[in-house]
């Protein structure tokens, strides 16, 4: 048997259990955690960063496009938002718009 950590085991076990539409939540879920460093817990900021939270889904999504594709000006999103596809820009637009 290779050696595998308690950890990667726990790990392997839940996404085993998990079904693709459950690891594909988990897969954005992720994403959504890096994202609330700057744009606040749960979306809400509480500073300059707006705030993503409740926005209509297409707002979100037709912004983060744009901020990939360079149409839209930014400081930092260009750089995150080139590292994500399509699908991965329409579920963590759908993922904010869904949190109150
Ligand atoms: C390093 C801080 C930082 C991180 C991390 C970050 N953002 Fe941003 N975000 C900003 C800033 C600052 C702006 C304003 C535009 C700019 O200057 O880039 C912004 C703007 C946006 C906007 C436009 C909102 C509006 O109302 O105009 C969206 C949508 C957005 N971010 C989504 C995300 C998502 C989704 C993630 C995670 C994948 C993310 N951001 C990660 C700092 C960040």
């Amino acid at each position: 048997m290779t050696k595998q950590s308690p950890l990667a085991a726990a790990v392997l076990a839940c996404l085993s259990m998990a079904g693709p539409t459950q690891a594909e939540d988990l897969h954005i879920k992720v994403i959504a955690a890096t994202c609330v460093n700057c744009h606040g817990q749960g979306g809400q900021s509480l500073g300059a960063v707006p705030s993503l939270a409740g926005q209509d889904v297409a707002y979100l999504q037709t912004a983060m496009l744009e901020q990939r594709s360079g149409v839209r000006e930014t400081t930092v999103m260009r750089r995150y938002m080139n590292g994500y596809t399509d699908t991965e820009i329409a579920k963590l637009a759908e993922h904010f718009s869904r949190l109150k």
